[in-house]
């Protein structure tokens, strides 16, 4: 068997189920789970009845590349949200389909990785911690070794990127950040994506930028900058070794559709494509069909925000008296630090209140002395309004009583 397979951590939700096996939670209360990231509001209608109008897609292979019309809905998609220069984006050359950023993520290091560059030295991939268990698996699978970055909230659950050093840059092949963060919802400014920019210039690495939560955010006036934005804004206009992932997973609530895309450096979209090809994961043509409805359509995207919207603010209303929480950035995740172990506090309020939610210490790894998932949990907004203001008032409860 491939020796990299036994470094592959249990999945977050693994070690959830063991944490609550033989608890036994309380019979009187309905179960509400703030633990998985699964967007729960409803589907657009619209995207699913033109689902059911093409499912004749089912007759035909399809190919990697995806159909244009979709290449060309997401380029159209990208330069409108992100400001982008209009002929800076050639749905031909930029853009590759994906069946959710998932798959994606995970299949991106192993294209891009070069195993044996120093044979004396493993290559770094660097993320954030906590992060997205996917990015890790991805480093180990590929042959590179993972290099955490903390977010503490001393940096406003940002990583500290100041914090690395020259030796670890140039050691570095692949940088994935996330933003807006899970677990954490922070959102990487402007400055921050350039500086990273002018690093991987110096250094010659890419930057793979999970954007899958761009589009929940809280103020109407201020959506979250994108890494290709950023690129264009200081003139990387051909988005040199910056690379964005995108989803309808959270944006239109269609995690089931399976459909993200990639986007950005033109040469290593080529490999990518080529690695692709070979790893067989083309879009169903009936999914693209859909997909380009959803990528057309802003509307059901406002309405879906404005529910998380009013969830987080009186969610919040409830819950920051009584714990150390605030609103993030973006997102659909509360980052709360808990008064006792963050394994204690899920494990007693499934417990007493019949509410999961994710010890933070599943999210992260012990690095540079310590584990910054630790003394937090994560809890995602995703359940209707009424279920999320209930499990409020009764973790205010937990707390209180
Ligand atoms: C940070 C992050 N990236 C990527 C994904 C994958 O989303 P999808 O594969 O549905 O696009 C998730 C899903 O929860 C996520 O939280």
């Amino acid at each position: 068997m491939n020796p990299e397979l036994d470094k592959l951590h249990p999945y977050p939700f693994e070690k959830l189920s063991a944490l609550k096996s033989g608890v036994s939670p309380n019979s009187k209360l309905n179960h509400i789970a703030l633990s998985i990231g699964e967007p729960k509001h409803k589907a657009p209608q619209f995207v699913v009845e033109h689902l059911q109008q093409q499912v004749n897609g089912v007759s035909a292979y399809p190919l990697t590349k995806g159909i244009p019309e979709l290449r060309q809905a997401i380029r159209d998609w990208l330069i409108q949200r992100f400001n982008l220069p209009n002929d800076s984006l050639d749905h031909e050359q930029h853009i590759i389909p994906v069946n959710g950023t998932r798959e994606a993520l995970f299949a991106f290091a192993q294209a891009v990785i070069e195993r044996n560059h120093d044979p004396l030295k493993a290559p770094l991939i660097v993320m954030p911690n906590p992060f997205y268990q996917i990015y890790e698996g991805a480093a180990y699978l590929s042959g590179a070794e993972p290099f955490y970055i903390n977010t503490t909230s001393e940096n406003n659950y940002l990583p500290d990127f100041d914090s690395v050093t020259d030796e670890t840059w140039a050691q570095c092949q692949l940088l994935y950040i996330c933003s807006p963060g899970n677990p954490t919802g922070a959102v990487i400014d402007k400055t921050t994506l350039q500086k990273l920019i002018k690093l991987a210039e110096q250094h010659d690495f890419i930057i793979a930028s999970d954007e899958c939560y761009s589009e929940i955010y809280f103020d109407e006036k201020n959506p979250p900058v994108g890494l290709l934005e950023a690129a264009a804004e200081m003139g990387n206009t051909d988005y040199s070794r910056c690379v964005v992932f995108h989803s309808l997973s959270k944006r239109s609530n269609l995690p089931g559709l399976r459909s993200g895309f990639v986007a950005g450096d033109k040469n290593i979209l080529a490999n990518f494509l080529k690695y692709r090809t070979y790893h067989g994961c083309a879009m169903p043509l009936h999914h693209q069909h859909a997909s380009i409805k959803a990528w057309q359509d802003e509307k059901h995207v406002e309405e879906n925000r404005a529910i998380y919207q009013k969830k987080f603010t009186d969610v919040l209303k409830i819950l920051e008296p009584v714990l150390d929480v605030k609103k993030p950035d973006a997102s659909f995740y509360l980052w709360a630090k808990t008064p006792t172990s963050d394994e204690d506090f899920a494990k007693n309020l499934f417990a007493e209140q019949n509410i999961t939610v994710l010890p933070g210490s599943y999210l992260s790894r012990q690095a540079h002395g310590i584990n910054p998932g630790s003394q937090h949990v994560r809890m995602a907004l995703v359940a209707s309004y009424d279920e999320c203001i209930e499990a409020a008032q009764r973790i205010r409860r937990f707390l209180t009583s």
